[in-house]
């Protein structure tokens, strides 16, 4: 997986009076399969509307977009991400609040709907291996609440606290490309085929909060979505595998499982190759935008004796249209 080269934003940046116009804006591809670093905004003050439209077309043209040197709270966090659409409500509060999880704006639950606390700490913000969330551990490559009917299309994540050399580092990969460079008999045993998207356990492998574990294929609950999908915006297709978990978790549906399992074992070996990727190593006050409809994320373990607090807002999709 290639990292973009940090260089010396800082020195480069122009002047703060002079940020967030389409002359300052600087769309900078990282050089890997994905992703763009954007300089030249401080999004803690209005974007006008030309350069909203310019950063449309870097998302679409990029799908990971990269902000360093923010320093924004949660209003303006939703601001930021209402460039790019409407929100949506992170999937996963629903399963916290049935079970009376409290909403206390630091360490658990948001009192925005639509922004998701990412952290790595206990209900008193020490750090921990564990939580109810994803805790400290590896988050295994997936795109955003797939097993919803209409899954987010963007998810933005801001950091406001990272260990200091202390893992978390976010990959992405470009799911268009790993469409494209399926052979030709997998292409063709995947075509109109659908999936169930698992919805009981999170990316870290953590049972969600008051869900049954399932034993068998047909206890998995979740909603079906082609294995490929078309991008609304750019018209392009996609490999859409969602998320897997330890068995019984997403299958193909009218395969016998046994052929289910060795497909998704094929497609998910092809389309997680270090080639469609791009690393992102974390600093205070960064932003990265991606796309669930056209990458995956993948996220390293974090050294659980420090803190990493992240706020992460997601954006309304549409629903998941197959290609055939
Ligand atoms: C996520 O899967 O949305 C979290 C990624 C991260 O913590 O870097």
């Amino acid at each position: 997986m290639k990292t973009l080269n940090t260089d010396t934003a800082a020195a480069r940046a122009p002047s703060r009076e002079r940020l967030n116009t389409l002359d300052t804006l600087d769309v900078i591809p990282t050089g890997a399969a994905l992703g763009a670093e954007i300089r030249g905004l401080d999004l803690s003050r209005p974007v006008p509307e030309d350069v909203k439209e310019a950063l449309r077309k870097a998302w679409a043209d990029h799908m990971v977009l990269l902000f360093r040197g923010q320093h924004i709270d949660d209003e303006q966090l939703l601001a930021t991400s209402r460039i790019f659409g409407p929100p949506h409500e992170a999937a996963a509060r629903k399963y916290y609040l049935d079970v009376g999880a409290k909403i206390d704006n630091a360490h658990t639950l948001s009192r925005h709907p639509s922004v998701s606390i990412i952290a790595n700490v206990d209900e008193h913000g020490n750090p921990v291996r564990e939580n109810s969330g994803l805790g400290s551990l590896e988050v295994v490559w997936h795109s955003d609440n797939s097993y919803v009917e209409v899954p987010p299309a963007g998810s933005m994540l801001y950091s406001l606290e990272v260990p200091v050399n202390g893992g978390g580092d976010t990959s992405f990969n470009n799911q268009y490309l790993a469409y494209e460079e399926l052979p030709e008999e997998i292409k063709r045993a995947i075509e109109g085929k659908y999936q169930v998207h698992d919805a009981t356990r999170n990316s870290a492998g953590v049972l969600r909060p008051g869900v049954k574990l399932p034993t068998r294929p047909e206890e998995v609950p979740g909603p079906k979505h082609p294995l490929v999908r078309v991008h609304p915006v750019t018209g392009r297709r996609a490999l859409y595998l969602g998320r897997r978990r330890v068995w019984p978790s997403n299958y193909i549906i009218g395969l016998p499982n046994d052929e289910s399992e060795a497909l998704l074992d094929k497609l998910w070996a092809h389309a997680t190759q270090p080639k469609y990727a791009w690393t992102h190593i974390w600093r205070v006050g960064e932003i990265v935008l991606w796309d669930n409809r056209c990458c995956m994320h993948y996220r390293t373990e974090i050294d659980p004796t420090q803190r990493r607090i992240m706020h992460r807002t997601t954006i309304k999709g549409e629903p998941v249209v197959a290609p055939w």
